[in-house]
C-alpha cells in the first residue's frame, strides 16, 4: 500500500520512520518533508493547506492512507475534504478539530460532560477580562480562543502581566481572530504530562505517557516553545493514575463527543496537570504531540499502519492491543539560537555520520538539502531520541550523540528529565 504523511517536522520524520517499518508499505510521500525525511520517503512540494492539491496527489498516487501532523490542516478541515472524495485519511474532521482549534469550545465542552479541568470564565472584550481580573487571585492562566502556535497561553502572576497579557491578545490582535476571545483560568499545580491516544470515536488505545518540556532554557525557563525535549514513560502515571484517565478523562471524552454527535477519529491528545486533586485537563489537542511522538513511538514494537488504518476505518476494537518495549526513551531537540523569537537559518550541519549508536535515532525537524547539503530550515533542526534500560541511560545515550553533532548557533537543553530525575534522588536519600 502507499502511504501520505503531511507535515514536515520531527513528528512527521518519526511518523514516516515508523510507518515505513510495515511490510504492507510499499511507497511512502510526505507533503512537503524536510532534509530528513527525504532519506525515507519521497517527499513532495505541496504545502499543509493546500487541500486540493493533497487530493489530487493522494487520488494520482493510490494513497491508501493519508496521515495528518499538524492542526491547521485539520482545523480547516481537510479530513471532511478527503472523505468527500472517498479517500482514507487518519485525523478528526473539522468539527471533531475544534476540540484544539477553540479552547472556549473545549472548555465548555469539558463542563458540559465533567471532565475534570481548571475553572474558567470566557469574555468577549478586554474591559470584562480586566475587570475581572481586578478582583481575581494570583497567579492565573490568560489564554486565547484559538490557534497561536503554542504561544496563546500565558501565566499571569499579577494584574499588570494579565493586563498586558489581554491587551496583547485582545486588542493589539497578536493572534489575529484566535484573541477574539479569551479565557481566564486558575492557576494548577502539579507535573504536566501528555496522554495521546489512538481512537476511531468508540476504542480507545492511548500509547505510553510522555513528558514535554516546554520552556526554552534550563529549569523550565526562558519562553514557552512548541517543546524543547521529552521522555517516555512517565513513572509518575502510575497503573492507577493511568486507570484514572481513562475513567474520568478519555472514556468521557470519547462520550460525550458521541453525545454530542461528533465522530472523531485520530489522536486525542490529553495535556494534563497532576494536581494533589487529580489529573485536570490543561488541554486538548487532535493529533500527535512534537516532540512527545519522537519520544514514544520508538518505543512501539506494535505495527503502527494496522492501528492508523483500522482507527480511519471506525474499525479500532479489531486492532488488538499496543506492544511496547521495556525501557525508556527520550528525546532531545537542538534548536537554533533565538528560537522561539528570530533565529537565522542556512547553517550546515556536520557530524550526523559520526552517529553509529542503534539505539539512537536522529529525526529531523528544520533541516533541508541544497545541492547534498544539510542546512537549518527551523526553530527546532534536530530530534536526539535515545533509547536505553532507564531514563538516565536514554538521557546519556542522546547527549552523547549531541556532542557528535554541529552547526551555529546550537542550543539545547541539558537537563530534560530533570523533575523525576530529582525526585527518584531524592527518594533515594
Ligand atoms: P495549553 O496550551 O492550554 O496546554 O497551555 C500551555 C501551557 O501553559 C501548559 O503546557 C502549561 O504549562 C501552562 N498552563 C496552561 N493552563 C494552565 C493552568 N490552568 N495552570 C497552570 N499552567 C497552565
Ligand atoms: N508538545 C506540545 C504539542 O505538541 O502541542
Amino acid at each position: 500500500m502507499n502511504v501520505l504523511v503531511i507535515g514536515s517536522g520531527g513528528r512527521e520524520h518519526t511518523l514516516v520512520w515508523k510507518l515505513k517499518q510495515s511490510r504492507k508499505v510499499d511507497k511512502i510521500f510526505c507533503a512537503p518533508g524536510n532534509g530528513g525525511i527525504a532519506a525515507l520517503a519521497r517527499c513532495v512540494n505541496i504545502k499543509v493547506d493546500n487541500t486540493k492539491s493533497l487530493i489530487e496527489f493522494a487520488q494520482r498516487n493510490k494513497c491508501d492512507l493519508t496521515v495528518v501532523g499538524p492542526e491547521q490542516p485539520l482545523a480547516s478541515g481537510i479530513v471532511d475534504e478527503f472523505h468527500r472524495r472517498k479517500l482514507r485519511i487518519f485525523g478528526p474532521d473539522r468539527k471533531a478539530a475544534r476540540l484544539e482549534s477553540s479552547k472556549v469550545f473545549a472548555k465548555e465542552f469539558m463542563k458540559q460532560h465533567h471532565i475534570p479541568t481548571a475553572p474558567f470564565c470566557v469574555f468577549q472584550t478586554s474591559a470584562e477580562a480586566i475587570g475581572f481580573c481586578k478582583s481575581a487571585e494570583f497567579p492565573l492562566v490568560v489564554k486565547a480562543d484559538g490557534l497561536a502556535a503554542g504561544k496563546g497561553v500565558i501565566v499571569a502572576k499579577n494584574l499588570k502581566e494579565a493586563t498586558i497579557a489581554i491587551e496583547m491578545m485582545m486588542t493589539k490582535k497578536a493572534f489575529g481572530r484566535a484573541g477574539e476571545r479569551v479565557i481566564i483560568e486558575s492557576f494548577l499545580r502539579g507535573q504536566e504530562v501528555s496522554i495521546m491516544a489512538i481512537t476511531d470515536g468508540k476504542t480507545i488505545l492511548p500509547l505510553l505517557p510522555s513528558q514535554d518540556h516546554k520552556q526554552a532554557f534550563d529549569g523550565d525557563r526562558g519562553p514557552n516553545t512548541g517543546g524543547m525535549g521529552a521522555y517516555c514513560p512517565v513513572d509518575l502515571v502510575t497503573p492507577e493514575i493511568m486507570e484514572d484517565i481513562q475513567q474520568h478523562i478519555l472514556e468521557p471524552t470519547i462520550a460525550g463527543l458521541k453525545a454530542d454527535e461528533i465522530g472523531f477519529v485520530g489522536v486525542l491528545y490529553a495535556g494534563l496537570m497532576l494536581t494533589d486533586f487529580g489529573p485536570r485537563v490543561l488541554e486538548f489537542n487532535c493529533r500527535f504531540g512534537d516532540p512527545e511522538t519522537q519520544a514514544v513511538l520508538p518505543l512501539l514494537k506494535s505495527d503502527l499502519v494496522d492501528i492508523l488504518m483500522a482507527a480511519a476505518d471506525r474499525k479500532l476494537a479489531s486492532a488488538g492491543k499496543l506492544e511496547w518495549r521495556k525501557g525508556s526513551s527520550a528525546c532531545v531537540i537542538m534548536a537554533s539560537r533565538g528560537y522561539p523569537a528570530n533565529y537565522k537559518t542556512g547553517f550546515p550541519i556536520a557530524g550526523l555520520e559520526n552517529v553509529k549508536d542503534n539505539n539512537c535515532f536522529v529525526f529531523h525537524a528544520g533541516t533541508r538539502r541544497d545541492n547534498g547539503k544539510l542546512l537549518t530550515a527551523g526553530g527546532r533542526v534536530l530530534a536526539v531520541v535515545g533509547l536505553n534500560n532507564d531514563l538516565r541511560g536514554a538521557l546519556d545515550r542522546a547527549y552523547n550523540v549531541i556532542r557528535k553533532i554541529r552547526f551555529e548557533g546550537a542550543f539545547f537543553r541539558k537537563d530534560i528529565g530533570f523533575r523525576v530525575l530529582q525526585q527518584k534522588a531524592e527518594a533515594k536519600g
